[in-house]
This record gives C-alpha cells, structure tokens and sequence, in this order.
C-alpha cells in the first residue's frame, strides 16, 4: 500500500519555530506509515500542496500576522491551486512572544479558500520554547500521522 504523505511547511526567523518544526516531525516520525516532507516556505510550492495528504504549517507571529515567508507561500500557491480544489486536512503551530492570535486567524482564513479543511486546534507556543512545548509539538505531529494513517480525515 502506498504510505500516506504529510507535508511540514514553516519559516522561522530566529529559530524558535524551527525548533518546534523539528519536535513536530519527532512525533510524526513514530508513525513509520507516513511519508513525511519538511520543508522552509520559500522553498516550497504547488507541487508540495499536490503531493501532500495532509500538511502541518508553523509560522512565528509577526506584526499581529504570519511570517512574510508563509504569507509569499500563500501569494505563490493560491490561484495556482484553484483548479485543485485540494481540501487538504491542516493544522497550525505557532511560535509567538506573546499572543499568536492574529496569525492563526489570518492563516485560518487564506486556507478555507484554497480550500483546505482544518482538522485540530492550532497550538500557540508563547514564549520561551520549553520541555512543554516540544512535548506539545511531538504530540501535533504523532496525532496528525496516526490520524492519517488511520484514515480519519
Ligand atoms: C519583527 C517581529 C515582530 C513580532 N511580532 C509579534 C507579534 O505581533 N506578536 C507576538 O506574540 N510576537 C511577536 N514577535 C515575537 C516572535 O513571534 C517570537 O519571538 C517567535 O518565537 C519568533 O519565532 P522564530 O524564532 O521562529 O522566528 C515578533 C518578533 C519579531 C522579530
């Protein structure tokens, strides 16, 4: 049977995220089923978001916003990805100082236009990246494997 695919897209600036992304796929990696693609924003594109069956993205929040990286992705893949209609599952990780909101809302909002469905609740990681929050991460990445692997999307 052919291993289903699970795609991390991020960007991160002072590698706050990065050390999240690197929990995430941890956790993703338990699942030995899954086929899994990490990749920076800027070197990814339309033909990540075909291959993908489900896509775990992480931005640092910025001025209340995602990641200028993230957003460029988005400015590059989305008529693009029109004609697909790809209805990918997704969920959100975020690094922020503080808050994280804004860039959850806002991503939330590019991708029910793709469209893509999103299927957990964003995690928001404030702050320093501690024990907790790489557990947290290890624990996004493990569920969304199983659950695709599993079938449940
Ligand atoms: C230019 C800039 C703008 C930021 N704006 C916000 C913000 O609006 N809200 C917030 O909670 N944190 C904000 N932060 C803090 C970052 O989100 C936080 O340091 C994050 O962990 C950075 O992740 P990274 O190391 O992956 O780049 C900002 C940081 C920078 C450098």
């Amino acid at each position: 049977m052919e291993k289903k695919k699970l795609l991390v897209i991020y960007h991160s600036q002072s590698e706050n995220t990065a050390q999240l992304v690197e929990a995430v796929a941890a956790g993703a990696a338990l699942e030995p089923q899954i086929e899994l693609s990490v990749k920076r924003a800027f070197d990814a594109d339309t033909e990540d978001l075909k291959w993908a069956d489900a896509i775990l993205f992480g931005t640092p929040e910025n001025f209340g916003y995602m990641s200028g990286a993230l957003k460029d992705f988005f400015d590059r893949t989305y008529y693009p990805a029109q004609p697909l209609q790809l209805c990918t599952p997704y969920a959100l990780f975020v690094s922020a100082g503080n808050d994280g909101s804004g860039a959850v809302r806002e991503i939330d909002r590019i991708l029910k236009g793709y469209p893509m469905k999103k299927v957990a609740e964003p995690l928001v990681i404030k702050g320093k990246v501690d024990a907790d929050a790489l557990e947290a991460c290890r624990n996004l990445g493990q569920t969304m494997a199983s659950a695709l692997q599993l079938g449940v999307f």
